[in-house]
C-alpha cells in the first residue's frame, strides 16, 4: 500500500479547451466497499474526455477528473473486495484515471502478456462494440455496415463482427484503407456520394453501426432502409430520426466481458490498433489528438 498522501491529478473546474487542464497535487482517494485503489500505470483516452471537458454533455461536479478505463497494480482495497493488494488488473475507473491513483470496482486480471496501453484501452471501446453488436443481433452471413470502421471501437467491432460469421463494410479515410482491408473488411470512402460508393458492393445491408456520427445517419439510413438494427454510438442527434442512440449501462458482467476481451487480444483474435503514448502532463496534448478524430490509433496516457 501507498505511503503516500499525496498525488498527481488532471483536474479542471470550467468547462472550455484543453488549457482548462491542470495537473493538480491532490488526496488520494480512499477505497469504500468493493472498491479498489489503483496505483495506475495506463489510462485510456477517450473523445468522451473531451466532449464532457468542452461542456456537451452538460452540468458535470466539479472540479472533474478525467479518465474512464485504467491499467495498474492493486494498492488498496476496500471491505468486502476479492482483489489482491499487487493484482495487475484493468477496467473501469471510477475516480478518473488521468491520476497516479483511481478508485475502481468493475475490474479485471490484466494477463501479464497484455501491454498497459493495451490493456487501458479495452474497457470503453470494447464494451461498446460488444455491445452494439449484440444490440444489432449480427448473425453469420449478414452485410454489417459500420460507420468509423477504422476508429478504436469500430477497429473492436469489425474484427468481432467477421469472426462472428458477418461481412463488414466499413467506412474510413483513403488513408485507412488497406488498414480496414488487414482486418478483413471492405473498404469503403466516407463522405459525400457514400450511398452510390456502398450500393457498387451490394444493396443489401443488414445491419448498421455508426461509430462515427459527422451526419452520416441520413446516408446510412437510406443504405439500411429501415430503423429497425441500426443503432449510432456517436449521433446525439438519432432519437429525431427514429434512430437508436446506444449508451453504456454499467452492469456485473462487465468484469467478465472485459476478461474475455483480453484473451481474445493475448489469443491473437483481436488487435488493437496503439495511437501516440502521452505522459500524464501531456494530457491536453493527448485530448487535442483525440479530438481530430484521425488518430490511427488509440491514445493512451504513460502514468508509471
Ligand atoms: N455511446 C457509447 O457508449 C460510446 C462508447 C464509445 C465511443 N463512443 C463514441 O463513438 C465514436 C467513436 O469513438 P472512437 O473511440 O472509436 O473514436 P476514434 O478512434 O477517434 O475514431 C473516430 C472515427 O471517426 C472517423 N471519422 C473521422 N472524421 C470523419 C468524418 N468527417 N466523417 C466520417 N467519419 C470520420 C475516423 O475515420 P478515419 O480515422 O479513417 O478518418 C474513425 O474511424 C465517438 O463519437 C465516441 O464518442 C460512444
Amino acid at each position: 500500500m501507498s505511503e503516500k498522501t499525496t498525488m498527481r491529478a488532471i483536474e479542471y473546474s470550467t468547462f472550455g479547451g484543453p488549457d482548462v487542464l491542470r495537473l493538480e497535487e491532490v488526496d488520494l482517494p480512499e477505497p469504500g466497499p468493493g472498491q479498489v485503489r489503483v496505483a495506475v500505470h495506463a489510462a485510456g483516452v477517450n473523445t468522451l474526455d473531451w466532449k464532457i471537458r468542452e461542456g456537451q454533455l452538460g452540468e458535470q461536479p466539479m472540479p472533474q477528473r478525467p479518465g474512464l478505463e485504467l491499467a495498474g497494480v492493486v494498492d488498496a482495497t476496500g471491505s468486502g473486495c476479492r482483489a489482491t493488494i499487487g493484482e495487475q488488473i484493468f477496467g473501469w475507473s471510477l475516480t478518473g484515471a488521468y491520476a497516479d491513483y483511481a478508485l475502481a470496482d468493475i475490474v479485471a486480471s490484466k494477463p501479464r502478456a497484455l501491454p498497459w496501453h493495451e490493456a487501458a484501452s479495452l474497457p470503453v471501446a470494447g464494451e461498446a462494440a460488444v455491445r452494439a453488436l449484440r444490440e444489432l443481433e449480427i448473425r453469420p452471413g449478414e452485410t454489417l455496415l459500420i460507420h468509423g470502421a477504422s476508429g478504436t471501437v469500430g477497429t473492436i467491432a469489425t474484427q468481432l463482427a467477421i469472426a462472428a460469421g458477418a461481412i463488414v463494410i466499413g467506412t474510413a479515410d483513403d488513408a485507412n484503407t488497406d488498414y480496414l482491408s488487414g482486418l478483413g473488411a471492405i473498404p469503403v470512402k466516407y463522405g459525400g456520394g457514400l450511398t452510390g460508393r456502398v450500393r457498387e458492393i451490394t444493396t443489401r445491408i443488414d445491419a448498421v453501426l455508426d461509430a462515427a456520427g459527422f451526419g452520416a445517419l441520413p446516408d446510412l439510413l437510406a443504405l439500411r432502409g429501415s430503423t429497425e438494427r441500426i443503432l449510432t454510438l456517436a449521433d446525439s442527434a438519432a432519437s429525431r430520426k427514429g434512430v437508436r442512440f446506444s449508451s453504456r449501462t454499467p452492469s456485473v458482467n462487465d468484469a467478465e466481458s472485459l476478461t474475455e476481451l483480453a484473451t481474445k487480444v493475448t489469443t491473437g483474435q483481436l488487435r488493437l490498433r496503439r495511437g501516440h503514448i502521452y505522459s500524464l502532463p501531456q494530457a491536453a496534448d493527448a485530448q487535442q489528438d483525440s479530438a481530430t478524430s484521425h488518430t490511427r490509433g488509440k491514445i493512451t496516457l504513460k502514468i508509471s
